[in-house]
């Protein structure tokens, strides 16, 4: 079987399919969420938090990435992998153009994450020009967490959430293939899923978005402080494989996430 492309996703969402995505960051677990059906896998720079215990993602480098990228990769052939530019990695353009190729070079990543909305349109169009699949990520920005004063749901009075629709708006005018949202009212995550035509995936947005992805510490529960857009999906699942199963069919049935899970 061959790796799934961005155009798999494309068409799910067209189709009004839920897309089932979760982070990963070595081989066993990947080979595990390949073996459940997951639809790609992310190498996000959470793993500064989940796998360096790290207080923020920020010393995360692209070196990192590669090297997680790689295990994944290796673990869980047949999936779709998407890898996060790192903090400071895609400043300017040049810098997000050797570093992006880098990971699809070394880490075998089929596309690049990265955060922020209209500054990076040049970079988005760039990337996509020179074959470099971009996704773009809206709303809570971890690697901005000094200039937001925390980890906090944004886009809830109306010129933020105006202002969010309009930076994914550019992106994706800029060629972004693309789009996570994180820590969203779920009605405006709603209002992007609907207005754009490429897949927006969210993480603390609701459950009317194309899909949605989770850090796998937090799906399996072991997230000291539960955020409330988390869900436990080991405890009574019988072990590691069976919680990516329900995962995966939870996001298809959009049972998950469920309105307490989301944000008014
Ligand atoms: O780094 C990461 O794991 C992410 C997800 C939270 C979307 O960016």
């Amino acid at each position: 079987m061959k790796r799934p492309t961005l155009e798999t996703l494309r068409r799910k969402k067209a189709a009004g399919e839920p897309i089932a995505s979760m982070t990963a960051y070595d081989a066993s677990f990947a080979a595990a969420l390949e073996r459940a059906g997951i639809d790609f896998i992310l190498v996000g720079d959470s793993l500064g938090m989940v796998i360096q215990g790290r207080d923020s993602t920020l010393g995360v480098t692209v070196g990192d990435i590669a090297y997680h990228c790689r295990c994944v990769h290796a673990g869980a052939p047949r999936t779709l992998l998407v890898a996060d530019l790192p903090f400071m990695s895609y400043a300017t353009t040049a810098q997000a153009l050797g570093n992006a190729a880098r990971l699809l070079r070394e880490g075998n990543a089929q596309m690049v994450k990265m955060e922020g909305g209209a500054w990076l349109a040049d970079t988005v169009r760039a990337l996509d020009e020179r074959g470099i699949p971009v996704c773009g990520h809206l709303g809570l920005l971890p690697q901005s967490v000094h200039k937001l004063g925390g980890y906090r749901v944004q886009g809830r009075d109306e010129a933020s959430a105006a202002a969010l629709l309009e930076e994914a708006r550019i992106l994706e005018q800029a060629g972004a293939r693309m789009l996570v949202l994180e820590c969203v009212p779920a009605a405006l995550a709603a209002r992007v899923s609907g207005e754009l035509s490429i897949p927006v995936i969210g993480i603390g947005a609701g459950a009317r978005v194309d899909g949605q992805v989770l850090v796998l510490h937090d799906a399996l529960g072991m997230n000291p402080s539960m955020p409330r857009f988390c869900r436990d999906f080991l405890t009574g699942a019988g072990g590691i494989e069976a919680a990516f199963r329900a995962y995966v069919a939870a996001v298809r049935e959009r049972s998950f996430p469920a309105p307490g899970e989301s944000f008014e």
